[in-house]
């Protein structure tokens, strides 16, 4: 049996569910919003499926349920702020309105926030810029995977960032990935099918390269292009954690440990494009860039050239439409959680 809930039902779900939990309407609403983007993009590990583990933490007293987002301080289009350890979808959406309006006003924008926690999918907020017709930049600091080059103990995290930028008649461009080779939720697939990894996915723990994923599972996911993602890893995390005077490196508490804060940070650019050339002659200048890469010559076998985010916009057009696949092990999981709140997830599912 295929199970479909959506768009709109599913953020119902997360925000009735989060709003039982003590958070308001208005907040409830910014994270429901940010985890079915990022199922409706296709980017099913950091939707849905996380509700749970931020609803434990909320519980176990890691996660403040009533946001704060302090100035600790401000100059000219610079801005250093602190989450006090609020839901991080909720930090990061505030965090980024505040620099789209500092963009506005100075023409360019720097936010650092400090004291926060997993915000989900990067592109979320360098899209708000985007979509405001400005280029937007998102990176964030994360709980300890990979080691660096060279090493066998994780020490940096996956740290992810994004740019975004404005189109005009195509989809805008927005680049958002993690610095690892691949996510760590891949080598469990494979630990979990039996199945050998690709060699240069992970290390063993004496930092070994292997193709067993149980060995890879004890070690490290190993980083985008070797030396080269190590070195954006460990920019971002200097930008994101030592920046905003947040933890950094292992210090950052894994989402999954039961007795730590995570204390992590964000650090967000917003650039006004109009402060060089006028927005809409910016924007048809990238739709012809978007043609010219599209139209460019193919390599055998290949059908057609994406920009990047180009798949996850296709996807959404899709699932906004045809509604999100809900796998049966998410659908159990949910059940059970919405009972836990007197709430049947039944009832936001297509029949
Ligand atoms: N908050 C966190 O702690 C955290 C940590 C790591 C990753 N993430 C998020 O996880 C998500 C997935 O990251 P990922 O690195 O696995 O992404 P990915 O490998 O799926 O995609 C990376 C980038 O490549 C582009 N791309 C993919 N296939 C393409 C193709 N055929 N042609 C052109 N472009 C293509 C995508 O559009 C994207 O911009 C991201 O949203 C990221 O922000 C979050």
């Amino acid at each position: 049996m295929t199970i479909i809930i959506l768009p709109n039902k599913e953020k119902q779900f997360i925000r009735d569910i989060l709003v039982k939990e003590g958070i308001s309407d208005h907040d409830a609403s910014d994270v429901a919003d940010v985890l079915v983007s990022a199922d409706v993009r296709g980017i099913k590990s950091h939707g849905l499926s996380r509700l749970k583990k931020y609803l434990d933490r909320i519980n176990q007293g890691l996660i403040e349920r009533t946001p704060q987002l302090t100035e600790i301080s401000h100059k000219g289009n610079a801005l250093l702020l602190d989450g006090h350890n609020s839901l991080g979808q909720i930090t990061a959406v505030q965090s980024m309105t505040k620099a789209i309006d500092l963009a506005k006003e100075y023409g360019t924008s720097v936010v650092a926030t400090g004291n926060s926690n997993h915000f989900g999918i990067a592109a979320y907020y360098s899209m708000m810029a985007s979509k405001a017709g400005m280029i937007g930049f998102v990176c964030t600091n994360t709980s300890p995977l990979m080691a660096p080059f060279g090493g066998k103990k994780a020490m940096l995290g996956t740290n992810p960032f994004t740019v975004a930028i404005p189109a005009d008649k195509h989809h805008d461009i927005v680049l958002d990935l993690a610095t690892s080779q691949v996510a760590r939720g891949k080598i469990e697939v494979a630990a979990r099918e039996g199945q050998k990894i690709p060699y240069g996915w992970a290390v063993d723990p004496e930092g070994r390269p292997t193709t067993d994923a149980n060995e890879g599972l004890k070690g490290t996911v190993t980083p985008l292009g070797g030396p080269k993602g190590y070195g954006m890893s460990l920019v971002i995390d200097i930008l994101s954690g030592v920046l905003t005077r947040s933890d950094y490196l292992e210090d950052i508490g894994s989402l999954s440990a039961t007795n730590k804060k995570q204390n992590l940070g964000y650090f967000m650019v917003v650039i006004d494009p109009s402060i060089f050339v006028e927005t809409t002659v910016f924007k048809k200048m990238i739709d012809d860039y978007i043609d010219r890469i599209k139209s460019s010559p193919k390599a055998q076998g290949v059908e057609e050239i994406f920009l990047p985010g180009e798949i996850e916009a296709n996807m959404t057009e899709k699932q906004e439409h045809d509604g999100i696949e809900i796998a049966e092990g998410l659908y159990h999981a949910m059940k059970t959680l919405g009972e836990a709140y007197h709430i049947d997830f039944d009832d936001y599912l297509q029949k």
